[in-house]
């Protein structure tokens, strides 16, 4: 791995001799269990381990990292430290009071910290400087689900601060009722947040739909020089079509495009993508269907009638079945967008648990809608048949100012830090 020495920035070739040939960097303490394998041009160091299932993560304007710890149930306060080319954590605190199982977020001026659990988002005043949180208070609630799907990633807006975004999956595999709105999951609400603060909006009953049949949406992001909302869904498992089992390489898990929150109009803005009737192709040949391209909609068995799926609106970008994108974050000038893969259970070879990239131009990704090589390899595991029990699992993605990018993984425990995003 020599050739990383030398994608390290100027200075750091001063100290170039001191830097251990490694994939993995530690802080002092801090040793990892696994290698990473990094893409062109990266470098990976570990910043943290014995976390309790770390997911979302968000970076604070004094440049502490704050993590939603769903095994301890709240959130977890990383004060951070340069040592020359890696950076260390200093101190890790739990911010006692803040209740979270996934997602995080802060509100444009840093000042107020929003978390979500199964059934509400909540608000509390935030001190970036000393970490002093405030008492809750819920925001939006009622979003308790009866089966899978506990998370609600949750977003602020820099182009719109008063919008907090707010997603809710499906309650089964195929939710039959989330043909209707009125069902208030597989759909992805925009809430004033100054509303729901003198006031705790209902999130069925209150809100406006940004989109929807969207089957279980787990990260969404606005991007920073653009302003577009961009979402990552978990598709469908065990899909048949007449009859047949098509699972392994169908649908398509997606990466999709929601508009400006602040434009004047906001064409996207109310959408169907489909869910549950119609799903996106992976792998076009195996589906069988004449003309379908890969992310073209197709209605599965088992699913409510649909005769429109080629009406519905579609994702931007398509990934492998079952890979389980967990977070999408940009880079600050939005020429790149990172995605966390947590990793296949629904599929045989295993696959996921990686970060990726992919490249944009103009607020829109350079690759066509239904390309299959948009994706460019970051930090994979070196031993994906040690997954699910033996591997990083990525789930949540922050990028600080110094353009640093932050990795969560839930299953070992572990934060990571990717230089050269
Ligand atoms: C939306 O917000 C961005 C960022 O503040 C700003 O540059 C843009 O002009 C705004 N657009 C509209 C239509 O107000
Ligand atoms: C955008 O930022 C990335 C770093 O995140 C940098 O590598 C790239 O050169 C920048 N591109 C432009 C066009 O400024």
């Amino acid at each position: 791995m020599g050739h990383i020495i030398n994608t390290v920035a100027g200075v750091a070739a001063l100290t170039a001799l001191f830097i251990p040939e490694v994939a993995a960097q530690s802080c002092a303490g801090v040793s990892g269990r696994f290698q990473p394998r990094m893409g062109s041009g990266y470098r990976v160091s570990l910043l943290a381990t014995g976390l309790r299932q770390p997911r979302h993560i968000v970076v604070d304007s004094a440049g502490n990292l704050l993590v939603a710890e769903g095994g301890a149930q709240s959130v977890r306060r990383l004060v951070l430290r340069d040592e020359g080319n890696i950076v260390c954590a200093q101190s890790n605190t739990q911010l006692s009071g803040t209740n979270t199982n996934h997602g995080i977020a802060l509100s444009a001026d840093g000042r107020t910290l929003f978390t979500s659990n199964l059934a509400s988002v909540n608000a509390y005043s935030y001190d970036p400087a000393t970490g002093q949180v405030g008492s809750g208070r819920q925001i939006v609630n009622g979003m308790s689900n009866t089966g899978t799907h506990p998370t609600r990633a949750i977003a602020t807006s820099k182009w719109s601060p008063d919008t907090i975004l707010v997603a809710r999956g499906s309650q089964s595999n195929i939710d039959t009722t989330t043909t209707q709105t009125s069902a208030g999951r597989s759909m992805i609400k925009t809430f004033s947040i100054s509303a729901g603060t003198q006031s705790t909006i209902n999130y069925n009953t209150g809100g406006e739909v940004l989109g929807w049949g969207l089957r279980n949406i787990v990260g969404l992001t606005e991007d920073p020089a653009y302003g577009g909302i961009w979402s990552v869904e978990n598709q469908m498992d065990d899909v048949r079509l007449n009859g047949r089992d098509i699972h392994n390489n169908n649908p398509a898990e997606r990466l999709s495009y929601h508009g400006i929150l602040n434009a004047t109009t906001n064409r996207y803005k109310g959408l169907n993508y489909g869910y549950p009737s119609c799903v996106p192709a992976w792998d076009p040949q195996n589906v069988g269907i004449n003309g379908l391209v890969v992310g073209s909609l197709f209605k599965p068995d088992s699913v409510p009638n649909a005769n429109d799926c080629a009406n519905r609106m579609t994702g931007r970008l398509h990934f492998h079945a079952h890979t389980a994108p967990l977070d999408v974050k940009f880079t600050a000038n939005g020429t790149a967008a990172y995605i966390a893969f947590h990793g296949s259970w629904n599929r045989n070879p295993a696959d996921g648990y990686r970060v990726m990239r992919v490249d944009f131009r103009n607020g829109d990704p350079v690759a066509d809608v239904s390309s299959t090589t948009a994706q460019i390899p970051v930090m994979e595991n070196s031993n994906v048949g040690g997954c699910p029990n033996n591997c990083f699992r990525p789930v949540g993605l922050a990028f600080d100012a110094k353009g640093r990018l932050f990795v969560s993984s839930d299953t070992s425990g572990e934060i990571y830090v990717i230089y050269g995003a």
